[in-house]
């Protein structure tokens, strides 16, 4: 073994020894709330507004003539999905997002004239009203979060990992205000952006939206883009034409949930939650940031959504910001006594606008009378209804017209107007990270015959990733984006300039020998808890991918890869199979900026040289989360801030292929809507005859039993499994020959199944392993089952020993999973697999 690789293992079983401990450890503080905050140990901050008593009397003024329908109406936000215009003559509400399926006319995206149509229509009814009524315009919000990413046209830059990568916070201000600009075209006055969330455990699905796993970095770019998108408050430039409203998200907390699961738990200490997750949140406030979102996730098993301490104490009282905290999707709801349509004590915590989608009419009308009733303070709603105001008073909308008399809208040339895409193809250029270049293949030279492989080549919607024209950023083809080139287009544009060749095929089977093959690979689309992974594992979806970078490369044609990704993942494999390995994040539209770098100029000098730098620790082994700078032990194969340039002659040696968890035989054995190859999905009932469920549905005989596909990512890739209580029914998954498990046993994997509870069990439901006629083991799994009820998608994970504790023989397993229960239960799952143990993991010992 080399001495590189044995430093891998080491960090390999640190990574499994730490993971396992944590299952043992208990949350640093417990008990009825948990840890309350303790805003004097926070920082103080200044924010740049001093008391203006002429803008507190346009308040004043506007408050007086109020109705308290029309103060309840301005702390409720509804989704454009769920609201026509025609409400808003009688509901005056503050404000309507447009969320990321929510495109006018029922689309899931649009052009720029359909927005400006649909935002007057909700102008002008919100405006409407007898002689002398109160007339308050609404706020119009989106999430434009890399670019105003939901239009067609837009320019679409690099995901903030991509930002974080360049260090080059004055590049991502002179974005912020090119989006604000494109922002103004559609006539929306409001992007959810900044994210300054400090993702700390890269499972999560949202890792790509921050800027790094380091506080310092992402605080260096958080008021910047706070000032780009606002203009900096004491100038002329604040709100001034094409500058719109910012909202810092999302507070506290989101980046640091146990296992990265995404709207999960935090367990850091108030000094982290302090030093680590709110590092962002200072500047931003400095920088005069009008809204901050309320994050998903709790602080230790309590909602951020009613968090009094840190939403009115911290923020508000200690920070001093007076703009206000706007709910997320539904947010409130989460909280604990709460539904979609009440929620008192998120308001009383400290919550100004709720952001209620599709519930927000309940909504008011419960809230309207939880005011009279004295159970929401007046002070409280009379509080809220300043921020908003002094909000909307600040950032000019009295004085607008419509949204589509408004200066820049409609001027449709600004979207993806060229001195933005000059500036997104910098930030793509500026955001690459080198990480392999042996034998200094790069850079490559123009003239020459390239081939170019992979299925991220040619695709817009790969490159760009999550909350790109769709919610999830699938199913867009390149026709949607007018003003964008893919990595493929840029190479090719480059290679045939310079005289030379380019073959595009996809899967890597080529016509003509190629001098050089450049494969662009990496993750499918996804946002949010669709983006959770149980490790950070590359899943290559498509094998043959990777047998044909090893052909070429064993037939002496340098392999180039270029890796997009919402995170680090570890991808051992690819970076053996290639000379040269560039981390390119999710860059968007401005794929040409790739090429840019790759190739020399044509007189053979460097055109562009690498800078990007990690943002995120780059890790040796998939389990090996979380991964951070300033860990003890920290043993990552690619450290915080590595990344080459064109001067180093670093050479990267072979690197081990085969994870410490798949020698110990980590598996999958369903995923993407299918048993793994040599399994199938059985039902059965106790007693009667078991078949195979390979349809989407099935039921079994009697009835007892259904299984039915839907999507859950992807199409059919999860099955909704129904008992109906008559009568005892299993779902399995059966093997075609016995596996042995004795390993993975003796590696304290645990087995883990991603699943949602729709209905708690109304009885016992065993989890089995079975070895064979009459050997089995399992376990009652009731009560976990019931505590996952209506919580969304989690992980059940149940330790491999509590299998053979209860009489499994490891060695000869013909159903790594079995499922039965004899009274009513609804149970959704997406993945059962073989995996560490985590810290929910259910151990017997
Ligand atoms: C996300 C927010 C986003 C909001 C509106 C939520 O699901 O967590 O980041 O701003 O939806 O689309
Ligand atoms: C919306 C997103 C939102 C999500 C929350 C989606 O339907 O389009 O904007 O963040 O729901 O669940």
């Amino acid at each position: 073994m080399t001495a590189v690789s044995r430093l891998f293992l080491r960090a390999a079983v640190a990574a499994l020894a730490s993971a396992m401990i944590s299952c043992a450890s208990a949350p640093v503080e417990t008990g009825g709330e948990g840890p309350v905050a303790h805003p004097e140990k926070w920082p103080e901050v200044a924010p740049p507004f001093a008391h203006d008593p002429a803008l507190e009397a346009r308040i004043d003024a506007l408050m007086a003539r109020m109705s308290l329908e029309d103060k309840v109406g301005q702390i409720i936000q509804a989704d454009s999905s769920a609201i026509e215009p025609e409400d808003l003559k009688t509901y005056k509400l503050g404000s309507v997002l447009s969320g990321g399926n929510s495109a006018p006319k029922g689309q899931a995206y649009a052009a720029a004239e359909e927005w400006l149509e649909l935002l007057d229509a909700y102008y002008e009814a919100a405006m409407e009203g007898p002689e002398g009524a109160v007339r308050i315009p609404p706020l119009f919000g989106i999430d434009a979060v890399h670019g105003h990413n939901n239009v067609v046209g837009g320019t679409i830059f690099p995901h903030n990992i991509g930002l974080g990568a360049t260090r080059n916070p004055a590049l991502a201000r002179r974005i912020a205000e090119a989006t604000a600009v494109e922002l103004s075209v559609t006539g929306h006055d409001w992007t959810f952006a900044p994210t300054v969330a400090v993702p700390r455990d890269d499972r999560w699905g949202r890792a790509y939206e921050g800027f790094s796993e380091a506080p310092e970095v992402v605080a260096s770019y958080s008021g910047g883009i706070v000032e780009g998108l606002q203009g900096a408050p004491g100038t002329d430039e604040f709100f001034s034409p094409g500058r719109v409203v910012s909202s810092a998200k999302h507070f506290l907390g989101d980046g640091g949930t146990k296992d990265g699961v995404d709207q999960g738990d935090n367990l850091s200490t108030e000094e982290e939650l302090r030093d680590i997750h709110a590092a962002g949140y200072p500047a931003a406030v400095e920088a005069g940031v009008q809204t901050v979102m309320a994050s998903f996730n709790s602080w230790h098993g309590k909602k951020m959504h009613g968090r009094r301490g840190l939403l009115t104490g911290v923020l508000k009282e200690r920070w001093g910001f007076d703009g206000f905290i706007v709910g997320d999707w539904n947010g409130h709801g989460q909280v604990e006594g709460c539904t979609n349509e009440s929620c008192p004590a998120s308001f009383n915590a400290g919550l100004d606008m709720f952001m209620a989608p599709d519930s927000w009419r309940g909504l008011y009308h419960n809230t309207l009378e939880q005011v009279r009733s004295g159970e929401i303070p007046m002070e409280r709603l009379d509080d809220a209804v300043r921020r908003i105001l002094r909000v909307k008073l600040r950032a000019g909308l009295f004085d607008k017209p419509k949204p589509s008399a408004r200066p820049l809208a409609g001027r449709t040339e600004l979207l993806g107007a060229p001195a933005h895409r000059a500036l997104a193809r910098q930030a793509v250029r500026e955001s690459l990270v080198l990480l392999k270049n042996n034998g200094g293949v790069l850079p490559l030279q123009p003239g020459r015959r390239v081939l170019v492989a992979g299925d991220g080549a040619d695709s817009i919607s790969m490159q760009s990733g999550g909350w790109t024209l769709t919610w999830q950023g699938t199913g867009v083809d390149n026709d949607a984006f007018p003003n964008g080139e893919t990595i493929f287009a840029g190479i090719r544009a480059a290679v045939e300039s310079a005289g030379g060749a380019v073959e595009h095929a996809p899967d890597g089977e080529y016509t003509q020998r190629p001098d050089v093959a450049i494969f662009v690979i990496g993750e499918e689309p996804y946002a949010e808890g669709y983006g959770d992974r149980p490790t950070v594992d590359f899943d290559r979806r498509d094998p043959a991918l990777l047998a044909a970078m090893r052909r070429l490369r064993a037939d002496g044609v340098p392999v180039v890869t270029v890796f997009l990704s919402g995170r680090p993942l570890w991808a051992n494999p690819e970076l053996n199979a290639s000379d040269a390995f560039v981390a390119a994040w999710l860059p968007g539209t401005e794929g040409g900026g790739i090429a840019d770098v790759l190739f020399r100029d044509e007189a053979g000098g460097v055109r562009y040289d690498f800078t990007g730098k990690l943002p995120f620790s780059w890790p040796a082994e998939p389990t090996q989360t979380p991964l951070n700078v300033g860990d003890e032990p920290y043993e990552p194969l690619f450290a915080f801030g590595y990344g080459l340039t064109y001067a180093d002659r670093t050479e990267l040696p072979e690197l081990p292929e085969e994870s410490v968890a798949a020698q110990a035989g980590a598996s999958t054995f369903f995923a993407r809507g299918a048993p793994a190859t040599g399994m199938r999905l059985v039902i059965g009932e106790a007693g009667g005859k078991e078949a195979e469920a390979a349809a989407p549905s099935a039921q079994t005989p009697g009835g007892g039993l259904s299984l039915a596909a839907f999507d859950r990512a992807a199409q059919e890739d999860a099955r909704a499994a129904r008992w109906n209580g008559e009568g005892a029914a299993y779902v399995m998954i059966a093997t075609d020959a016995p596996l042995d498990l004795a390993n993975a046993v003796e590696a304290g994997l645990a087995l883990t199944i991603d699943a949602r509870v729709s209905r708690a069990p109304a009885a016992p439901a065993r989890l089995a392993m079975a070895c064979g006629e009459g050997c089995e083991g399992g376990v009652d799994v009731a009560d976990t089952l019931a505590a996952m009820e209506g919580a969304g998608w989690g992980r059940l994970s149940v330790s491999l020993q509590c299998f053979v504790a209860d009489g499994l023989d490891p060695a000869r397993v013909t159903a790594p999973f079995r499922l039965e229960t004899a009274g009513a239960l609804g149970f959704d799952f997406s993945a059962i697999a073989l995996a560490p143990a985590e810290a929910g993991t259910m151990t017997c010992r």
